[in-house]
């Protein structure tokens, strides 16, 4: 028998860990590499929150704290939610993780029996499919391509549910696409989950205030209160706050539910940093300001992208509501051959060949569930997004 566990074989990697990790092998050997592969903002974290975060230092909050939070962030997650969304919670119902991630392993850790089934939109962001097989549980996935927007239909979500469906993980805006659920299209979906009182809902909001041309963001339970007893509204302010290395992510729903994912935490890892949480309780409590500043660079790349990529020849590239993603199609590539003799049978190797021949690191579609597509992030300089997508013009045009 292995002594590695044969969970682990169920699952890969993260890909888009792997790109970063080719990118900055190829810099380190010298090469101009332009890396469009990460996900997060390239914004500092604004300075009240490192302000917050010092503070929280020098008045030694520096110890363990409840495994799933303290009741000052649990509050300012409880004012958000009412906020923001107008839902009702009290901080018996929100937990408070090591970063979205780890809100999201909980809540399948503490819910997946053998069996149980999740259904997925694809493209996904990675890491959904492995952590439900982590879990225990067995992801099911739905296409939804370029011609849906990449939006998962009624019908399509309505032809999946079985007696063993346990959750639906829904995401908007996506990370791939970038594409953003309007309130009927969010309705469509509800109203099927509305007729399956069996399958639940973790909605993972992560990009909620990264949205552009007034795309209005909106969350489950806030388009269906009959769903607020099975869903589980997850959040984090990695991306929106520029946070990503501090590691706080939280979720509000059902208290059984909260209950189990802290058994879960508090045999694992415990509390999330102590200073993080006190910087956390700044990002959500203290001013939006930065917010709008922010989305207006970002909406101004996604433009200057989604126009550069689209004059490239072979690719097809939508202009997606929010966060700071494209997934463009290379359809029109596929089966031509590159400079260097390589054929782009798929998106892998088209990705591949781009890093190589060009210093573009994106990632391919196959790892987000959907091909041939890959996504670029746009959270970097304008200058390095115009001599990339450059680049990747040159890349097609020079494709026989
Ligand atoms: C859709 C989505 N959910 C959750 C996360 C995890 O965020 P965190 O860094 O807070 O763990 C990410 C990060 O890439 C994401 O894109």
């Amino acid at each position: 028998m292995s002594f590695l566990s044969a969970t682990l074989d169920r699952v890969k990697p993260s890909p888009t860990i792997a790109v970063t990790t080719k990118a900055a092998e190829l810099k380190a050997a010298g090469k101009d590499v332009i890396g469009l592969g990460a996900g997060e903002p390239d914004f500092d974290t604004p300075q009240n929150i490192k302000d917050a975060a010092v503070a929280a230092i020098a008045a030694g909050k520096t110890k363990y704290t409840a495994p799933d939070g303290i009741p000052e962030l649990k509050a300012a997650v409880v004012a958000k939610m009412k906020r923001d969304h107008g839902l009702d919670y009290t901080s018996a119902q929100v937990s408070v993780g090591t970063g979205g991630k780890q809100i999201l392993y909980n809540a399948l850790m503490a819910t997946m029996n053998p069996g149980d089934e999740v259904i997925i939109p694809a493209p996904y962001w990675v890491s959904y499919p492995d952590m439900v097989l982590l879990a225990g549980g067995e992801p099911v996935v739905i296409e939804a391509g370029l011609d849906q927007n990449f939006k998962m239909t009624g019908a399509q979500l309505e032809a999946a549910i079985t007696p063993k469906t346990k959750w639906l993980i829904f995401n908007s805006p996506s990370n791939p696409t970038g594409a953003g659920y309007s309130w009927d299209e969010l309705k469509e979906l509800t109203d099927v989950l509305a007729r399956h009182p069996h399958v639940w809902v973790m909605t993972d909001d992560m990009y909620e205030h990264l949205a552009y041309d007034g795309f209005e963001f909106c969350t489950p339970a806030q388009v269906d209160p009959s769903l607020y007893d099975r869903t589980l509204t997850c959040n984090g302010v990695s991306k929106a706050y520029a946070m990503t290395g501090w590691r706080i992510g939280y979720a509000a729903g059902p208290e059984v539910l909260i209950k189990a994912m802290r058994k879960v935490q508090s045999q694992s890892t415990s509390n999330p940093c102590s200073v993080s949480q006190w910087a956390a309780v700044e990002a959500l409590n203290g001013t939006q300001d930065f917010l709008p500043k922010n989305n207006a660079i970002f909406e101004r790349r996604r433009n200057l992208v989604v126009e550069m990529l689209n004059a490239a020849e072979g690719i097809t590239c939508p202009t997606p509501e929010g966060a700071f993603y494209v997934y463009p199609s290379i359809q029109g590539c596929i089966g031509k051959t590159s400079a260097s003799g390589v054929v782009i049978e798929n998106d892998e190797i088209f990705a591949t060949t781009l890093l190589e021949e060009t210093g573009v690191a994106v990632v391919f579609g196959a790892a987000f569930g959907l091909s041939p597509n890959f996504r670029v992030s746009y959270a970097t300089s304008d200058e390095a997004l115009k001599t990339a997508c450059s680049r990747i013009q040159e890349f097609c045009a020079s494709l026989r």
